[in-house]
């Protein structure tokens, strides 16, 4: 089978190879990739600005969907033909993360889904919703996960609440989907109006163009009269949280996402004096995937992807994301 391995860091470097086809031990299945989806993190891990001792050679990327091509003598969830998608960390079935679980993750600890086929654990797939196609599910296990963790399973999303979104990438598309069709109200930000406009068309009810208001935590506090939100997806890191602790109203909520700017560090006296809840996200449970993905079906939700290249582009997707230019999600088919 083809797969592409981390070598040397950097996107030029990928390489293109051959590995034996897996034969599934008694309690796997091997499955058949159709389409794989780019997080942030696979562009970091390619780079090596993720984990500079990542252990290599690698296959990267951790989202990806297809089809049981054969199944071990053991395996009792799954039968070929059946179509699935790995979760993110393969040892993270529900409960809450520790050391062990969190050192499962794909495409980083373990070689992810570049590949034609893949061995997994029965334990480590979930179903693809009926209504998704392969390209569409390839989205699911990163962002889509981690948005629906920050929103329903971290400080619980209410109807009413306010939600603030940061830019228009995997994970805050994904949020804003979410939290339109729960009813809660939503502002999100973006460097482009154009990106803006896309988003009132998914349901956004508050825009904010974070290049021409650099005081984006004002606007916010003028949209809320003066309350500030109750939640923040905060994709924004360094360069943001500071903003973003002003922009959450007393006793709100930050789930601590991403690191896609620089900045300095924080002043702590605003998150006690403001009774902030701030909460570290990674990804999430195989629970928290089946719970999203039962949301997806219920309500028709369909990931918005914005551009697919083929197996043999995947140096172009990353160039691609590194660009900031995409909207959604950015997928390989294979
Ligand atoms: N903790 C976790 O479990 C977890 C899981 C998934 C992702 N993440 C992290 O979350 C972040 C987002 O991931 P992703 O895959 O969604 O990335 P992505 O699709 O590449 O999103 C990039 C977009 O973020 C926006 N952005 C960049 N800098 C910004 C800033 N300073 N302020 C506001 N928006 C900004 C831009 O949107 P516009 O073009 O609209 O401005 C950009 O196009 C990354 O840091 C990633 O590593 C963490």
């Amino acid at each position: 089978m083809k797969i592409y391995e981390i070598n040397e860091f950097g996107i030029e470097n990928l390489t293109l190879t051959n590995r034996e086809t897996p034969e599934p031990k008694e309690m796997e299945v091997v499955v058949k990739f159709h389409a794989a989806s780019l997080n942030y993190r696979d562009l970091m891990m390619v780079n090596g600005w993720y984990n500079p001792n990542l252990k290599r050679p690698r296959v990267p990327l951790s989202d990806g969907a297809g089809e049981v091509v054969s199944v071990g003598s053991a395996v009792t969830k799954w039968k070929v033909g059946d179509r699935v998608t790995p979760i993110f960390m393969q040892g993270w079935i529900d409960g809450a993360i520790d050391f062990q679980k969190a050192r499962t993750a794909l495409g980083g600890d373990v070689d992810g889904v570049l590949r034609e086929f893949g061995a997994f654990d029965e334990n480590g797939l979930v179903c693809i919703p009926e209504h998704l196609s392969y390209e569409e599910a390839a989205t699911l296990p990163c962002a889509a996960v981690t948005a629906y963790h920050a929103l329903f399973c971290s400080d619980g999303l209410k109807p009413d609440d306010t939600v603030l979104l940061q830019g228009t990438g995997g994970v805050s598309i994904f949020a804003l989907q979410f939290a339109s069709h729960f009813g809660a109200k939503t502002i999100i930000t973006s460097s482009s109006d154009e990106k803006l406009e896309r988003a009132k068309e998914l349901g956004a009810d508050e825009f904010i163009n974070y290049k021409e208001r650099e005081d984006w935590d004002k606007a916010v506090s003028e949209l809320t009269e003066k309350r500030g939100v109750d939640h923040i997806v905060e994709v924004g890191g360094a360069g943001t949280m500071a903003k973003s602790i002003n922009a959450v109203k007393m006793g709100g909520h930050i789930a601590v996402i991403g690191v896609l700017s620089q900045g300095d560090g924080v002043n702590p006296v605003s998150i006690l004096q403001k009774s902030i809840k701030m909460q570290g996200i990674f990804v999430g449970s195989r629970q928290m995937f089946e719970d999203m993905n039962r949301l997806i079906s219920q309500n028709h939700i369909k990931p918005v992807i914005d551009k697919t290249f083929d197996f043999s582009e995947i140096q172009d997707a990353l160039k691609y994301m590194q660009s900031g230019s995409h909207f959604g999600k950015i997928v390989i088919k294979y």
